[in-house]
This record gives C-alpha cells, sequence and structure tokens, in this order.
C-alpha cells in the first residue's frame, strides 16, 4: 500500500478500507509511515472526517497497536470514568473510592493537564510520595488489594496515540470528533473494562465549547464503546463555570476529601454522585438508581471511602497522613484574594480564563514539558447567582512569585461579570446519552 495514495483519497473526501486503515495505523506505529505523512492525513481527516466503518476500523487499528489488558480473571465487574478534561475537575479522586467501595473494580487511568484544563495524575502528585507511575505488576498488585488503582497510561497501551496525538497537538488537528473520540476510546477500550462512563464537558472551560458539538462527541464515544462490548454510557455536563472552588493541584485534593467526608461543595458533589450511580448501574452493582445514590451517600457517611481513599493512596507510596489532615499538603503560604468592584449577581464566572490564570500561577502546563507547582492555585469564592457587594471576596489566589501572580491577576480580570439581575439557573447535568 501507498500512503500517498491513502492521504490524496481522504483529502479528495473518499473512503479508506478497514484493510488500509490497519496498514496505515501499524505502518505509522512502526515508523514506516513519516509523521509528515501522518499529520497530513490527520489534516485530511479534520477536514473530511470519517465515515462510521471508517471511525471503527481506525480505533480498532489504533486499539491494537499495543498491549490489551487482560483482568477477566477478576471476579468484581471492572469500570473506568473519563472525563474530556475541565477546570477544577477533580471528580475521578472522589469518585474511585466512592464507586470501589460499593464491589467495583476500577483500574483508572488518568492524564495530565494541558492548557487551561487539570488533570488527575497532577493533583495526585501533589500528596507526598504518591506515584502514578506504575510497572504493570504493581499496577496489578494495587489493584487486587484495594480494587482501585489511580496511574497514569502504560508506555505500551496504544502507542499509536501516544505518536498521533503529538503530532495532532503540533499540527492544528486535535479537535475534531473521530481522532478525539478514537483517541480517546483506543485507550479506555485498551483496559479491558466492563463498563464506562463518560463525562463530556461543554463550555467555556471545555474542549467542546458548544453543546452540539459535545452532545457529537458524545455519541460518537458511546457507539465506539458500545461496538466494542463495553457498556459505555456519557454525561454531558457543564464546564462554563470551574467545578468545586478549588482550581490547582494540592487544594483540589483536600477538596476531594471534603466529598469524601460528605462536605464537598454541591455541583461537585452532584456530578460525582451522577457518574458513580451510572457506574453501579451499568455493573449491575445497584439494581435502580435510587439504590446506588444510597450506597454512594452510604460509603461517604460510614467513611469507608474516605478509608479507602488513604489505602489506595497509601498502596501508591503516598502519605495517608496528607489525607488525614489535608494541613500536611503543599501550600505556599502566600495569599491574594480578589474583591467585587461593584455590587449585584455574579452572572459569569469563566472556566476557561480562571483555569488559564491558574495555568500561569504555575498549577498547569502550557507545554508538556513544563512543571507543575503542586500548591499554587485559586479558590473560587463567588459563583453564578451569587449575589455581592462592593470589596466581597471573588477569589483567593495561592500564589509563589509575584510576577506570576501578576499575570494571573491580569488575565482574572473579566473572568466575573456582576449583573443587575440574579441569571436563570443552568442544569448542570444537560444529559445522558446511552
Ligand atoms: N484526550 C485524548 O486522550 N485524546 C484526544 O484526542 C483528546 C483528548
Amino acid at each position: 500500500m501507498n500512503a500517498v495514495e491513502l492521504i490524496e483519497r481522504k483529502r479528495d473526501a473518499g473512503t479508506l478500507t478497514s484493510d488500509e486503515i490497519k496498514w496505515l495505523i501499524t505502518s505509522y506505529t512502526n515508523d514506516t509511515v513519516a509523521d509528515y505523512q501522518m499529520s497530513a492525513m490527520a489534516m485530511a481527516i479534520f477536514l473530511n472526517g470519517l465515515n462510521a466503518e471508517e471511525l471503527a476500523a481506525w480505533t480498532e487499528a489504533m486499539l491494537h497497536s499495543g498491549d490489551v489488558l487482560d483482568f477477566s480473571d477478576i471476579d468484581a465487574p471492572k469500570a473506568d470514568k473519563h472525563s474530556t478534561g475541565g477546570v477544577g475537575d477533580k471528580v475521578s479522586i472522589p469518585l474511585g473510592p466512592m464507586v470501589a467501595v460499593c464491589g467495583v473494580a476500577i483500574p483508572m487511568m488518568s492524564g495530565r493537564g494541558l492548557g487551561h484544563t487539570g488533570g488527575t495524575l497532577d493533583k495526585l502528585e501533589s500528596i507526598p510520595g504518591f506515584t502514578t507511575g506504575l510497572d504493570p505488576a504493581t499496577f496489578r498488585k494495587v489493584l487486587d488489594k484495594t480494587g482501585l488503582v489511580l496511574a497514569g497510561q502504560s508506555e505500551t497501551l496504544v502507542p499509536a496515540d501516544r505518536k498521533l496525538y503529538a503530532l495532532r497537538d503540533a499540527s492544528g488537528t486535535v479537535a475534531s470528533i473521530p481522532l478525539i473520540s478514537s483517541s480517546i476510546m483506543s485507550k479506555k477500550l485498551a483496559e479491558g473494562l466492563d463498563a464506562l462512563v463518560l463525562d463530556v464537558k461543554f463550555g467555556s472551560g471545555a474542549f467542546m465549547t458548544d453543546t452540539a458539538r459535545a452532545r457529537e462527541l458524545a455519541e460518537t464515544m458511546v457507539g465506539i464503546g458500545k461496538s466494542h462490548g463495553v457498556d459505555t454510557v456519557a454525561l454531558m455536563t457543564d464546564m462554563n463555570t470551574p467545578l468545586g472552588r478549588q482550581v490547582g493541584n494540592a487544594n483540589e485534593i483536600a477538596e476531594s476529601i471534603e466529598v469524601l467526608r460528605g462536605e464537598g461543595p454541591d455541583d461537585l458533589t452532584e456530578v460525582t454522585l451522577e457518574l458513580g450511580v451510572q457506574m453501579l448501574l451499568q455493573t449491575g452493582v445497584a439494581p435502580d438508581a435510587e439504590t446506588a445514590r444510597e450506597r454512594l451517600n452510604r460509603s461517604v457517611e460510614d467513611g469507608s471511602a474516605l478509608e479507602k481513599f488513604m489505602e489506595v493512596v497509601e498502596a501508591q507510596g503516598g502519605d495517608p497522613a496528607a489525607i488525614e489532615n489535608p494541613d500536611l499538603l503543599p501550600s505556599t503560604g502566600k495569599h491574594w484574594t480578589i474583591e467585587a468592584k461593584e455590587a449585584g449577581f455574579v452572572s459569569v464566572c469563566d472556566a476557561r480564563s480562571i483555569g488559564i490564570a491558574g495555568m500561569r500561577l504555575g498549577a498547569g502546563r502550557a507545554r508538556k514539558e513544563d512543571t507543575i507547582d503542586p500548591a499554587v492555585g485559586i479558590t473560587v469564592l463567588a459563583k453564578p447567582g451569587d449575589e455581592v457587594e462592593v470589596g466581597t471576596p471573588l477569589a483567593v489566589l495561592e500564589y509563589r512569585h509575584q510576577a506570576r501572580l501578576d499575570e494571573a491577576l491580569r488575565i482574572l480580570e473579566h473572568s466575573w461579570t456582576i449583573s443587575e439581575e440574579a441569571p436563570e439557573p443552568t442544569p448542570l447535568i444537560l444529559d445522558l446519552i446511552e
């Protein structure tokens, strides 16, 4: 087969066969198709898309470009959750322990933050000693021991995506629904799951800002999961406003602990519970939504979910004392408060600019190679619907360097809109796609 011929066909909106796609992905993985050729193909797909058969073949070829995990010898049902990413989205951290204590095995593989969105691995690594880079034997040992493992993607899983994602990042071809959905789903399908719940975000702080594109992405991913025999559902959730109050790393761990103690903010608790309900329903651990919710709430009330989290932290080399007492998590001790300049109701608290400001403080990375400062972050104190006076604190920034604080403050200048009237409430969870 000839890469140029396939690129030209897709460029002209033609169709590729399954064999051609398999050949292309295999040849790209073993370096016989060059980066510049795959880059041209990614742009052709970005512009002309993939039909359903092509998408299935593309995902399948990516999935089999490396190892596929097999946990079939574990008795419990296996499930994971994936979020398309947002600001203040620490849901995986309380969700994992809550669902695990209900009897679901969770081999959770998470990612790092990039741009204005945070990543679960970065947050977990703010716990002193916690390791997310586990070799396959340790990954399995932790899963067997605790029923939950919170780790990064292994090197041998979907190597085609490792190469292709970097290429897309550098060639303006990330925001393509077939390329995003095959990238995410090939990695999730390689985890050997029975069930997968997706949290597809929409709004200013999300990948897909408009709901129609987010819905299309959700439907595409659910379709891929189901066609591979994995019970997949997606919740579409609002990411116009940061989720919870904390944006950063150590502060997001502290807020996750609040959820596990039953003291978390309502929006974060609600998204966590709803995703958990879906996981318990999909795996058959709970017969209906009401029972699922009760079980999840019980795991918080009786302390078992928090205990589970401490168990996992310890199994992955972290210090459980920092979970018991979040004051032991990293902190700079330097704070700056932003106050409202006018009175009224908060109508906008913009997730994207708050995420970018957090990144500028050092909580995120602009480029993959940037390092994270686990201690810095933003506590959001005023959210849509809140009434404020002149001088009411809108947010507190924890910072380390004055120059970075100044930059963050410049970005945050227009993050809050104060209006005379209270805004109409909008749904946090827009839809369930199944
Ligand atoms: N996350 C992924 O893993 N892949 C994409 O293409 C986009 C987000």
